[in-house]
Order: structure tokens, then C-alpha cells, then sequence
């Protein structure tokens, strides 16, 4: 099976990616059109345009990935599609595309679990491969989970938030701060601009590998209340009545310490249950994995291998919906034309 090759499409939210990928390995092509910018007024993605936007995108975005085909459709051995979790209406239009190009070309067709795809990102052009038991952190803008792989798609769940997933609490911080959409980028490259210093709660919840952000979010929020409150005081005594900013070292310095409170409680988690559960590897995965002082910080603490997908691939993609699909086609796992998408789909 070194030569399989699949054509998958992701559309779960507001990326509409297509990759060819061989071996559940080899990345061929990877094309992600990104809405972002079409978002970015609305603070966050807006369900029915994302929708609209991937009808729009799916056809250039897949021949494109075809193009990197020497003989297009011909070198194509199976489709695959996510189909949850996700937004309906957006996982629906990727689905469906896949599934008539699956139809029409008589090839089989795999569903993807979008959560099991962020893992696979670590398959990708990764030399040695993950071992097994592996400890894995996958945290996105909609999910962040700690969970024990014993072997393929044999997952047992350790925590999960009970709040703010890691991505969703960046942005919502970033959003507070004035930083922009989307919010993880933008702390990062703020906090690059703070002289270290300054602390915020960290929520361990004791006992657990369950996690919790929002209690840190309306920490930050606070502080922010507070500083702009005195920045009023300080104009009015001036006699001056512009509305008060937040002035760019404040910014800069709280950014640094939310992710740094992020990033602690992230990585002792993780490396403790590595420990416990004797990993043979870490596996870091989704969105928020693309986070410098993340990675960093677990390869310093880990102790055990620890697998980082490139940073292209921690974010939305379809090459990492191709890899899952590789695994679960091998397991002997394929789908109907009756499969539909489920909004809510746990790993
Ligand atoms: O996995 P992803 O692309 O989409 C979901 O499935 O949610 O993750 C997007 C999330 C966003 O919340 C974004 O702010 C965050 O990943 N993110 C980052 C970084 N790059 C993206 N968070 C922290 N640091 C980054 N460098
Ligand atoms: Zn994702």
C-alpha cells in the first residue's frame, strides 16, 4: 500500500483545503484557500458564509491538488472527506463534493473524523513514525483533549476542557486586547514583544487531565478593566476626553503571560501523563499546536520523543484528513454514499 494515493477535501470550518497524499504519508499537494480574511470583520466565522464561500472554492481547490498528479484522476486510488465535527452546512458541501467525484469515478470513499485527522498531521513526512502507547495533546480552536492512542484508532480519552478549548481562549484574549482575528498568531507575536515577566493564574484542577480557560480570559479581561479605567483618570486630570487605550507594552505583556499560563498548564499535564502511562512518544496536534513557545516548552519538558507536525500541517487542512483516511482504509474501513456529516462527532 506504499503508493496508495488519496484525493481528500476538508471543509469543517472555514478552510476549504484539498491534498493528495501517498503511503498515508507523502504529502503530493496540500492546498488550503483560506476565508480568513472574509471573517476577519465579523470577529469570528459566520456559519452561512463559510458555507458559501467553500461551493465557491471546492472545484479550483481540487484541481489544483489534482494538478500535482502526473496523470490527474488516474493516480487516484480512493476520496475522502470530513465529516464532523464541524459546521453542518460547511462540512456538507465538502462531503458531498467528495462523495460525487468518489460516485463518478467508481473509487471507494472514506469519512473522516476531523479530530483523528489533526492527530495524523503527525504521520505526515514524520521519520521514525509514532510509536504506540502514545500521549497526545490536541488542541484547536473548538477542541482540546488529552488522549492516550494505544494503537490506530484505538483512542482512550484522559481530559478534555471544560470551558474554552486552547484556540477559542486565544482568540477570545486577543479579541479583549485589541489583537485582532485570529487571535493566536497575533498573542504569540505580541508576547515575543514583552520583557518576560508578570504572572496569571494557571487552572490545574488538581487530580485531573481535564482542562479549564476561562477562568484565565476573565482574568485578563480584569486587568485590562483596570488599566483602562486609570488611562481615564489620567486623561481627565489632563483635561483631556479621548477614550482611553490600551497602551502597546500592557498589551504586549499580558499576551505574554496568558500564553505562558496556556503553555505551563498544557505541558505539565501532558508530560505527566506521558509518564504515567509510560509513552513511548508525545504527539502535539491542531491549530494551537502551531505555537512556538508550545513546542518549544514540551520538547524541553517531555522527556520522550515528542512528534511536531510541521506548522502548515497543525492547522486546517486535507493532507492530514488524507492520512487518517489511509489508516482507517487499511483497517478495512470505507463509507456509503449514505454517510452524512455529524456537527458534534467525538474522537
Ligand atoms: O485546528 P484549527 O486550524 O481549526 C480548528 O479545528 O479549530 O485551529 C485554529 C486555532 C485558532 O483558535 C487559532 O487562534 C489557533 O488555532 N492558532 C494558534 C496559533 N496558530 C493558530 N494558537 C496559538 N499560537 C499560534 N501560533
Ligand atoms: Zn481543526
Amino acid at each position: 500500500p506504499d503508493d496508495f494515493t488519496i484525493l481528500a477535501l476538508e471543509t469543517s470550518c472555514d478552510e476549504t483545503a484539498a491534498a493528495v497524499v501517498r503511503g498515508g504519508r507523502t504529502v503530493i499537494s496540500n492546498i488550503v484557500a483560506s476565508q480568513m480574511a472574509t471573517h476577519e470583520r465579523y470577529g469570528g466565522v459566520v456559519p452561512e458564509i463559510a458555507s458559501r464561500q467553500h461551493i465557491l472554492s471546492l472545484a479550483p481547490v481540487v484541481r489544483a491538488a489534482l494538478a500535482a498528479l502526473p496523470n490527474g484522476w488516474n493516480d487516484v486510488h480512493a476520496v475522502a472527506a470530513t465529516h464532523g465535527p464541524g459546521l453542518s452546512g460547511a462540512l456538507l458541501t465538502g462531503l458531498n463534493a467528495a462523495k460525487a467525484m468518489a460516485w463518478q469515478r467508481g473509487l471507494p470513499f472514506v469519512a473522516v473524523n476531523h479530530l483523528e485527522a489533526h492527530l495524523y498531521a503527525g504521520w505526515l513526512g514524520s521519520e521514525p513514525l509514532p510509536p504506540f502507547p502514545l500521549v497526545a495533546l490536541l488542541v484547536s480552536g473548538g477542541h482540546t483533549l488529552l488522549a492516550l492512542i494505544h494503537d490506530h484508532g484505538q483512542y482512550e480519552l484522559l481530559g478534555q476542557t471544560r470551558d474554552d478549548a486552547a484556540g477559542e481562549a486565544f482568540d477570545k484574549v486577543a479579541r479583549i486586547l485589541g489583537l485582532g482575528y485570529p487571535g493566536g498568531p497575533a498573542i504569540q507575536a505580541a508576547a515575543a514583544q514583552a520583557t518576560p515577566g508578570g504572572v496569571l493564574p494557571r487552572a490545574w484542577l488538581r487530580d485531573s487531565y481535564d482542562f479549564s480557560f476561562s477562568g484565565l480570559k476573565t482574568a485578563v479581561l480584569h486587568r485590562v478593566q483596570d488599566r483602562l479605567a486609570q488611562a481615564a483618570r489620567l486623561s481627565g486630570r489632563k483635561g483631556s476626553n479621548e477614550t482611553p487605550q490600551l497602551d502597546a507594552p500592557f498589551v504586549a505583556q499580558m499576551a505574554y503571560a496568558f500564553q505562558e499560563s496556556v503553555v505551563d498548564v498544557l505541558v505539565t499535564k501532558t508530560v505527566d501523563a506521558a509518564r504515567r502511562y509510560k509513552a513511548q512518544a508525545i504527539l502535539l496536534a491542531g491549530g494551537v499546536a502551531a505555537n512556538r513557545r508550545l513546542r518549544e516548552e514540551l520538547k524541553r519538558r517531555a522527556g520522550v520523543p515528542v512528534h511536531l507536525p510541521a506548522l502548515d500541517l497543525c492547522t486546517d487542512n486535507a493532507a492530514m484528513v488524507a492520512a487518517a483516511a489511509f489508516y482507517r482504509f487499511h483497517a478495512g474501513v470505507q463509507h456509503g454514499w449514505d454517510v452524512d456529516v455529524t456537527a458534534n462527532l467525538p474522537l
